[in-house]
């Protein structure tokens, strides 16, 4: 089965062809990083519009790279939660356009869902090892920071076992840079600054980590570094190197101890990172020395799986195809996951 999948959820028009064994065929983003970055963050009204200016174009060129036309496809698969509200209906409703015209079948897809199991995408290589389910993953990206168990393909397979009560770890990396004028995003340039800095020099707090339970918070993170640079100025040379190297340092401690928690909570034995602060250098050496100190198995997608892209949300299109899910030309777009949250926003765990 080969699927067409369209994602639209934030800032990334993105279209890709995948089969039921996670082939990826085609795989086509265009990014709307350059619209966004004056204003330091994602603009709602920007998204959407440009969505509408990229979505045709994308699609057209995912068709061409895998050298299929629509009549080869078997269905289509479209994020259709969660994200902002205006960027959603548009690949929504083009993607019910697609499916009016075609025939084909159409699910919508959870965008969480698509980053939980991008680890299954393969982009050509000969024989992938894969996780076996159940697997505990974490997602970390600019909009989600949260970890998962993951029994199966489906939504129905996948529970969280904790998030952030407050900002996303991406969104950390995000508004870390903007206070050091590092421009958007904030995530690469910290991460390639970092590995020329010393992350003992400062000394930022790790929240919740010794918490027992599986709630993280980035907020204060965040403060930490702003009231730094207002006391002391906005550092150059290798004093920035080293303060990215620390706040780097103080994310992916709190990530990977708790998804090392969850992992021995959840009595798995293969973990899996996800979303765009996976391809982080820093998180990436961390897990997997602690995974091997612990022998677990540790699954990185490749950053082309992390970041935000429409392959991922083929195949768990697909998976819902192959399991007889459909949805109506009624489908619908929602701003909220409907994966239950066990970590409440502002408020901490769900009682
Ligand atoms: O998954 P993604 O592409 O889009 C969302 O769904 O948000 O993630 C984007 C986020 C941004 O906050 C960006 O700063 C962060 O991922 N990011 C990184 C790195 N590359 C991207 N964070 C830390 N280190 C990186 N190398
Ligand atoms: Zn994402």
């Amino acid at each position: 089965m080969r699927v067409l999948g369209i994602e639209s959820s934030c800032d990334e028009t993105a279209a890709a062809i995948v089969d039921s064994d996670g082939r990826v065929l085609s795989d086509v983003v265009r990014s709307q990083i350059a619209i966004h970055a004056a204003w330091g963050g994602v603009v709602p009204e920007l998204a959407a519009r440009d969505h509408l200016r990229g979505v045709l174009p994308v699609t057209s060129e995912a068709c061409r790279v895998a050298g299929l036309t629509l009549d080869d496809v078997d269905g289509l698969a479209v994020t259709v939660r969660p994200g902002l509200a205006g960027a959603l209906l548009v690949g929504a409703e083009f993607a019910k356009t697609l499916a009016l015209a075609t025939g084909k079948p159409i699910v919508g897809v959870d965008h969480l869902v698509g980053h939980l199991l991008a680890v299954f995408l393969t982009r050509g290589e000969a024989a992938p090892t894969r996780p076996g389910f159940p697997f505990v993953a974490l997602v970390a990206s600019g909009g989600h920071t949260a970890i998962y168990k993951v029994s199966g393909p489906l939504e129905r397979d996948v529970e969280e076992l904790g998030g952030t009560r407050d900002d996303a770890a991406g969104e950390a990396f995000d508004k870390v840079a903007k206070a050091l004028g590092l421009g958007y995003p904030g995530g690469p340039v910290i991460d390639r600054l970092a590995s020329a800095g010393d992350a003992t020099r400062f000394a930022v707090p790790r929240p919740m980590r010794a918490d027992p339970s599986l709630e993280l918070s980035f907020s204060g993170v965040k403060t930490w570094v702003a009231r730094h640079v207002e006391r002391e100025g906005a550092p150059v040379g290798q004093a920035l190197a080293d303060l990215c190297a620390s706040f780097q340092r103080a994310v992916v401690d709190v990530l990977v101890d708790k998804t090392m928690r969850a992992a021995r909570l959840a009595g798995v034995g293969d973990v899996v990172l996800s979303g765009g602060v996976a391809a982080n250098g820093g998180l990436r050496a961390r897990a997997k020395e602690r995974c091997g100190a612990h022998g677990l198995r540790l699954f990185v997608p490749p950053p082309a799986s992390c970041t935000d892209n429409a392959a991922m949300i083929a195949f768990a299109g697909a998976a819902r195809l192959a399991a007889g899910e459909r949805d109506g030309l009624d489908l619908s777009i929602e701003p909220r996951s409907r994966i239950p949250r066990a970590t409440v926003k502002g408020r901490g765990r769900r009682r």
